[in-house]
């Protein structure tokens, strides 16, 4: 069954950029999907479409059948969890407040405003840091973590808003190779685990074939792969990093230094 379901979606910017160029998926629950592809490829956008950052100029998203839109924005973004290139933690505080505001999507508005928490949202913010190996951590400044670990406060931030879906943009590119390593592990670890449907944004053809179930390759705004990692055949990779105007040159150079 599809958990997500993309449509025939465009995004055309403001500036008459069009970055999506008609792409239609359906992400099946349960999965881990890697999107592929050069910087530029449109990667962040279509992920941002998934879970209504963006909203499509043409076509439609569907989370868990429902048709994203105003009048369920909330709601329906309150079942994916996002994990970010640059963590995104608020770099003062400690490392157990920086998870519970991944229950945020679940209070009232007054709530979210005073930072209320209940006794249960502590419960599932400490079982979330148990889940990413920092318990010990809980009350150190986020700021005082190494990059593999903020990336772990991240992800339990994601875990405890309970979600069906995660979404990672890039989540080892500021990393080490070896955390980057454990991060990716940890990922589909809750995938199979957990039962979370994962889709994560990557440039690193090697973690892609590795981790993903499946991998849609981009680039310009469209699908040019959809496919197993054993698919991913040399040629499907000089399609993906195929060089226009706009790409930088090491694409090609590094996708196939990893095929
Ligand atoms: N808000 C925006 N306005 C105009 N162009 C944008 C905007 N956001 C992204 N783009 C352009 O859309 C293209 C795809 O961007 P992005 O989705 O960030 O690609 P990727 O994540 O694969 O690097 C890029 O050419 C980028 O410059
Ligand atoms: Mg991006």
């Amino acid at each position: 069954m599809a958990i997500i379901s993309i449509k025939s979606a465009t995004k055309r910017f403001p500036n008459g950029f069009e970055a999506i160029k008609g792409i239609s998926a359906d992400i099946a629950a349960g999965s881990f999907t890697v999107i592929l592809g050069p910087s530029g490829a449109g990667k962040s956008t279509l992920l941002r479409l998934m879970n209504g950052l963006e909203t499509p100029t043409g076509g439609t998203v569907h989370i868990t059948g429902e048709t994203l839109g105003k009048a369920n924005l909330r709601k329906t973004r309150s079942h994916v969890g996002m994990v970010f290139q640059q963590f995104n933690l608020v770099e003062r505080l400690s490392v157990v407040t920086n998870v519970l505001t991944g229950r945020l999507a679940h209070r009232s508005w007054l709530g979210s405003l005073f930072y209320l928490f209940r006794n249960e949202d502590m419960e599932i913010a400490q079982e979330a840091l148990a889940r990413v190996g920092l318990t010990d951590k809980a009350w150190s400044r986020a700021d005082k973590l190494s990059g593999g670990q903020q990336q772990r406060v991240g992800i339990a931030r994601a875990l405890a808003q309970r979600p069906k879906v995660i979404l990672a943009d890039e989540p080892v590119a500021s990393l080490d190779p070896v955390s980057s390593e454990e991060i990716m592990m940890l990922l589909r670890e809750i995938c199979d685990r957990d039962g979370i449907t994962v889709v994560v944004n990557l440039h690193q053809v090697d973690l892609a074939k590795r981790f993903a179930d499946r991998i849609i390759g981009m680039n310009s705004g469209r699908v040019v792969f959809d496919g197993t990692p054993a698919e991913l055949s040399p040629l499907a990779l000089q399609t993906i990093y195929k060089r226009d105007e706009i790409e930088d040159d090491t694409n090609l150079d590094l996708a196939l230094a990893y095929a």
